[in-house]
């Protein structure tokens, strides 16, 4: 077998290795990126892009059917899902083959392969098709393998009536019904974007409450539209397996302690992801896996093999894109051999349902167990020109700060555009704003952005647009 040698070898090409391979070769380092799929990962390919794209063309018809309060009626808007399908498909080429053509006009090789451990730091590239093997040695390792849905037992996925995410994304036809199984990020995204074309959705959620890991005041909103829309939510609710009757799946669960029954076309089991490390050999490179199979890491994202990094979704939560892409960058520099740490401050996410969920910081009861005495600021988008103006008027934002000295704790937001107006929560805490900082920002008018300004200002006693419930 040849052998190659390089400074980096990073594994897996998604939105945390892709992006270290670029800076790699800003900063001069010979480095390879090898992908066994496609460039892009699953935020390009299957997961964040496609679904954004369906999300849209699905509001868009959600729109145009509930234009008539503004004075627009339609004649019945019709979804060709096959051409709905191929736009997005070609959303999908477009930015991925651009990936290529980054990494490469940045300085870095790509080449898609599999890799395999043999050693610490020398990896086989199996290239299919009879192309001989190579052996590449790497004074640098980085592993960016991602993650894949988590199956539950007694719904493995066909792909036709038991769905992951990707095959649900991939459907070229409306299903008359729709049974998500978990109340998360991928249950409530991709089940509210088949609803919105006429889908009948229930959720069923093992905990008390959709979005359990938020503030409960920003998920009932959207369980709010689910049921405004026809569908339903049921909680405390456990999958139990399914069974094919009269072409539907009819799913078993234990509802709160008592037996019940869903039928639906089809299934989509969205319970969580689990890290992808199987293949690769890993234990063959000496790396530390924890109880879950996460690799565990320190904070310059160094394994416990010194020259063996890991990034993105194989180490661990928040499983989401930009906190890869933000660990493969500074991956990057610690092997160019700068003092960088992953010292982020706050990752900000977003939920892409209807209407959206952002969130920056810390909730009240995370800052309140964390010791502060704290202060929140609230405003409704019911009150503001803009989302009046837009007709969406659903939601609030609402402020964190600490009441002594007023600094910025978390920013929380629920309705129009959160997840282009978190961007402005998400810079305030990271450079330790203080509610003035944003309160005292003067906003552009009228725009949706206000409703930020004026929920720091609401915090201390200074709305202008709501009554003040605290004294400044
Ligand atoms: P999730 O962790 O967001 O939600 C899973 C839900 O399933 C939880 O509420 C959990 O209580 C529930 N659950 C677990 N087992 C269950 C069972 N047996 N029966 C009923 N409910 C059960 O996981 P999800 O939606 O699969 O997404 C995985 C990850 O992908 C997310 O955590 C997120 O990091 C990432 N993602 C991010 C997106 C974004 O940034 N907009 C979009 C989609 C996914």
């Amino acid at each position: 077998m040849t052998t190659i040698k390089k400074k980096a070898l990073i594994i897996g090409a998604g939105t945390g290795g892709y992006p270290c391979a670029i800076r790699l070769g800003q900063l001069g380092a010979d480095t390879l990126l090898v992908e066994k799929a496609k460039p892009g990962g699953v935020c390009l390919n299957v997961g964040c892009i496609p679904s954004k794209a369906l999300i849209s063309a699905t509001k868009l018809y959600h729109k145009a059917l509930h234009a008539d309060g503004m004075g627009i009626t339609f004649g019945p808007p019709k979804v060709d899902m096959n051409k709905m399908q191929s736009w997005k498909a070609g959303i999908v080429k477009k930015l991925t083959t651009g990936v290529q053509g980054l990494v490469k006009s940045n300085g870095s090789e790509y080449r898609q392969a599999t890799a395999e451990f043999l050693e610490p730091h020398v990896v086989k590239l199996s290239y299919g098709d009879g192309k001989p093997d190579e052996v590449v040695q790497a004074e640098h390792i980085v592993i960016a393998t991602g993650s894949l849905p988590l199956e539950i037992p007694g719904f493995e996925f066909d792909h036709k009536r038991i769905l992951d995410s990707t095959s649900c994304l991939d459907l070229d036809y409306i299903p008359k019904s729709m049974v998500v199984i978990g109340g998360g990020y991928i249950g409530l995204e991709l089940g509210q974007t088949f609803q919105r074309v006429g889908t009948k959705l229930t959720v069923l959620e093992g905990l008390d409450r959709i979005l359990a890991t938020m503030d409960p005041d920003l998920g009932q909103l959207v369980a709010k539209q689910i049921k405004a829309d026809g569908g339903a939510i049921v909680t405390k609710a456990k999958a139990l397996g399914w069974q094919e009757k009269q072409g539907q799946a009819v799913v078993q669960a234990d509802v709160d302690g008592k037996p019940q029954e869903f039928s639906a076309d089809v299934v989509l089991v969205s319970v969580g992801r689990r890290p992808i490390t199987q293949g690769l050999a890993i234990e063959r490179a000496g790396v530390n896996l924890d109880a879950k199979g996460f690799i565990q890491v320190d904070a310059r994202l160094q394994t416990n093999v010194p020259g063996i990094y890991a990034v993105g979704d194989v180490v661990g939560q928040p499983m989401l894109a930009h906190k890869a892409s933000h660990e493969g960058e500074i991956v990057a520099e610690v092997i160019a051999g700068k003092k960088t740490v992953n010292d982020a401050r706050v990752i900000p996410a977003v939920v892409f349902t209807e209407p959206e969920i952002a969130i920056a910081g810390l909730t009240k009861e995370e800052a309140e167990a964390q010791g502060h005495e704290v202060v929140v600021g609230k405003f409704p988008f019911s009150v503001s020109g803009r989302a009046l103006a837009i007709n969406e008027t659903t939601g609030f934002v609402k402020v964190i700060a600490d009441a002594k000295d007023e600094r910025l704790l978390g920013i929380h937001i629920v309705g129009p555009e959160a997840s282009d107006l978190i961007s402005e929560a998400a810079l305030a805490i990271e450079m330790g704003a203080y509610v003035p900082d944003v309160s005292l920002t003067i906003h552009p008018h009228p725009t949706l952005g206000e409703a930020v300004m004026e929920a720091a200002k609401h915090a201390i006693g200074e709305a202008i647009h709501i009554q003040n419930t605290r004294k400044h």
